[in-house]
């Protein structure tokens, strides 16, 4: 606005509701709201370059982790680049963002989390919402590479550059700089207020929490799903179940896997008060379900091609999600199982149980969580070969990639087999992640001042089935924070003082960022609402509205307990209550004495 001719501007901003998306939308007004060199500490804008032109009749973004339903409305809006240099760095960042028709436009800025290895290359998903939205090239091209393909210049090199920023420079950076360029864009004093939200699941959920860490006075509303952050411990989590398998010498046919997964929920159903296929309540599982009782079931699967999905996505993110051409490839990968006609065995319920049990180093301390019973054993799956007719050790590439590349420093897409890894080794793999980026990736730091004192408010939400990245890593999460803002208050203040800014919670029975094909239980539908409600009318939630989508009890509402109260259902009936369980909450509860620095 300062720097747009007077008369321009007093036209501009007296007639701004009745400004057209052609009117706004042009390189001039873009080049004057860009802040000059030296307002934005260590954002130095190159206006020249920037570009701006009207979207016609385009369909909604909707990307992954928003758990909006996807819209089949079309709507316009003006699409603006804008390139940035760190000053004496030389380098180039390129940031788009997608703003709203002028009539459309609420006041607020839209951010959205990426997945996997990728931060989002979508902008325009705030539209919906009457939000700017932005998606950033941070610095590594990031629109046509992910962040893995980048991480080493070459063998034991890396590239810092790209790790903080897709850390959690990048988008930090983009919000700061969109948000300066948003009232001036539609001519708004540089005082009217523009409500801030993020909202992201997998790594958009980690990414969620490193903007509420690190940026946290930028954002009004943070909703972050199944983050995953502890990213040391995460990644090389995901090479534990093939660890076990090579450490007890047995590999569970597929077949069997899956039938242990089913019997434990049939099993573990009713334990929550309600037989609706869904384990509601995996602490009661784990408290009383014993899995050797599986052991003697038979099972059976026909032959069949099936496509598995890489980088722990469900089938929904890639449906609704944008991933990018590569992701999607890695993400379809077909492979032959023959029948499988056998009994669940010993060994396949000792393999079972000790993933479950989580990882241990050889002095019996615990290194690290693990998913809950009852949870999909995706990671677990040997390999069928054709030639040998045989099953093979299969090493999940999200974690063998991780150790590979970001713990050995090789660029090699995967570790080629587990010879002489014993769980002292992953250990020490994570140990190595952890020190290595303990300030860029691990995105743990449990003190969340800033964002609270500048009236953030953050929603926090973890799949309980979740096969990927377990749900136990957002409670102890959730535990690191309240422990640490409010170590002097009780337990019932600390609660009280935590759930007015920040509040967790489990979705029974859900997967990673998704239903559960397996379970058939409720999933948030409505979360930018409840957030929007939250921030800009005071409308604090004390439940999470959910919908189941599918089997018996499809289109029934669920107002899910806020963590740490737990659901308890009344003899097969439509309600339940939150109950306090105090055996339950010590279930869900860690500690990693494994590592000699605390692990938060
Ligand atoms: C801001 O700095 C960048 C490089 O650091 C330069 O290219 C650009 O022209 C500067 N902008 C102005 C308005 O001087
Ligand atoms: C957008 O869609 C509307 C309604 O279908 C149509 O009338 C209009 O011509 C379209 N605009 C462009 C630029 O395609
Ligand atoms: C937005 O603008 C950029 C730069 O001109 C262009 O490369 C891109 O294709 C545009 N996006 C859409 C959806 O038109
Ligand atoms: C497990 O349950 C699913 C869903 O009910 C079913 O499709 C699958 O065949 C079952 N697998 C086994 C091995 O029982
Ligand atoms: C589960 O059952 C097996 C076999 O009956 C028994 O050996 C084991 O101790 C039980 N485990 C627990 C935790 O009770
Ligand atoms: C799997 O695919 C192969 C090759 O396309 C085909 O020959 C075979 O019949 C398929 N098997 C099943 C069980 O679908
Ligand atoms: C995202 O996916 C939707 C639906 O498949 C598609 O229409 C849209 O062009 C995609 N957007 C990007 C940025 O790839
Ligand atoms: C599985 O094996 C059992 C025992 O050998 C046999 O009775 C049964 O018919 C087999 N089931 C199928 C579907 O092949
Ligand atoms: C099976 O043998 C073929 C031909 O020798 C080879 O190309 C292929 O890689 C082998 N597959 C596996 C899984 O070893
Ligand atoms: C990097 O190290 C791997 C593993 O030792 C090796 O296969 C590869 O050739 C090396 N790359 C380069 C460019 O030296
Ligand atoms: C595993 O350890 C044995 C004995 O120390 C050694 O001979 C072998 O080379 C090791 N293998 C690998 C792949 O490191
Ligand atoms: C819960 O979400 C559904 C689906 O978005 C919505 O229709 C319903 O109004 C919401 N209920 C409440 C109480 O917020």
């Amino acid at each position: 606005m300062r720097r747009v001719s007077g008369v321009a501007v007093a036209a501009l901003a007296a007639s701004v509701n009745a400004a057209s998306l052609a009117d706004v939308c042009t390189v001039s007004n873009v080049q004057a709201a860009l802040p000059a060199n030296g307002t934005l500490l260590g954002i130095n804008l190159i206006p020249s370059v920037s570009t701006a032109s009207v979207v016609y009749n385009a369909t909604a973004g909707g990307g992954m982790g928003s758990a909006s339903t996807t819209s089949t409305e079309t709507f316009n809006y003006c699409n603006v680049t804008v390139t940035y240099t760190h000053p004496g760095k030389g380098d180039t960042v390129v940031v788009k963002y997608a703003f709203p028709s002028p009539s459309d436009f609420k006041n607020r800025f839209y951010v959205e989390g990426g997945g996997g290895f990728s931060l989002s290359s979508d902008a325009t998903g705030g539209i919906e919402y009457g939000a700017v939205g932005g998606a950033t090239s941070a610095g590594y091209d990031a629109f046509d590479y992910s962040y893995d393909e980048v991480v080493l210049y070459g063998n034991g090199s890396i590239n810092w550059d790209a790790t903080y920023m897709f850390g959690y420079q990048a988008l930090g950076e983009m919000t700061r700089l969109g948000k300066a360029i948003t009232n001036d864009f539609y001519g708004l004093s540089s005082d009217t207020k523009i409500y801030t939200y993020y909202e992201g699941c997998s790594d958009g959920g980690r990414e969620g929490m490193s903007q509420v860490q690190r940026w946290g006075d930028e954002y009004d509303g943070v909703i972050a799903g199944a983050p995953a952050f502890r990213f040391a411990q995460q990644q090389v989590l995901h090479v534990f179940s093939s660890a076990v398998e090579h450490t007890l010498d047995y590999l569970p046919p597929p077949c069997e896997l899956d039938k242990i997964v089913n019997a434990t929920i049939a099993a573990c159903d009713p334990l929550d008060g309600r037989t609706d296929g869904v384990i509601s309540r995996t602490d009661l599982c784990k408290l009383n379900f014993n899995l050797s009782s599986i052991i003697g079931e038979s099972y059976y699967c026909a032959a069949e091609n099936s496509t598995s999905l890489g980088f722990g996505f469900s089938k929904r993110d890639v449906e609704r999600g944008n991933l990018s051409k590569r992701q999607a490839a890695e993400g379809s990968t077909t492979s032959y199982q023959p029948a499988q006609n056998g009994t669940v065995s010993a060994e396949g319920v000792a393999v079972a149980q000790a993933i479950y049990d989580g990882i241990f180093n050889s002095k019996g301390e615990r290194a690290y969580l693990s998913w809950q019973i009852g949870s999909e054993l995706s990671d677990a799956d040997p390999t069928w070969n054709s030639n040998t007719s045989a099953w093979e050790l299969n090493i999940p590439s999200t974690g063998g990639e991780y150790v590979t590349k970001f713990v050995q420093l090789l660029d090699l897409d995967n570790l080629s087999n587990l010879d002489n890894v014993t769980y002292d080794t992953l250990v020490s793999w994570m140990e190595t992640g952890m020190v290595r980026y303990l300030d860029s990736l691990q995105t743990t730091v449990p003190d969340l001042t800033t964002f609270q004192s500048s009236g953030g408010k953050l929603l926090h939400y973890h799949g309980e089935s979740d096969p990927s990245i377990p749900a136990a890593s957002s409670v102890h999460y959730w535990q690191s924070v309240r422990s640490i803002m409010y170590p002097h208050l009780s337990e019932e203040e600390s609660l009280q003082a935590l759930e007015d800014w920040y509040q967790f919670y489990l979705v029974p029975g859900a997967a990673h960022c998704g239903t559960n094909t397996l379970q058939p239980g409720p999933y948030p539908q409505n979360n930018m609402e409840i957030m929007i409600d939250w921030v800009e009318n005071g409308v604090k939630p004390s439940r999470l509205n959910a919908t189941v989508s599918s089997g018996t009890y499809a289109g029934e509402t669920q107002m899910l307990c806020q963590w740490p109260t737990r659901p308890l259902w009344h003899g097969n009936s439509s309600s339940f209550d939150c109950v306090n369980d105090q055996k339950s909450i010590e279930s869900w509860t860690y500690t990693f004495p494994a590592f000699k620095v605390p692990v938060y």
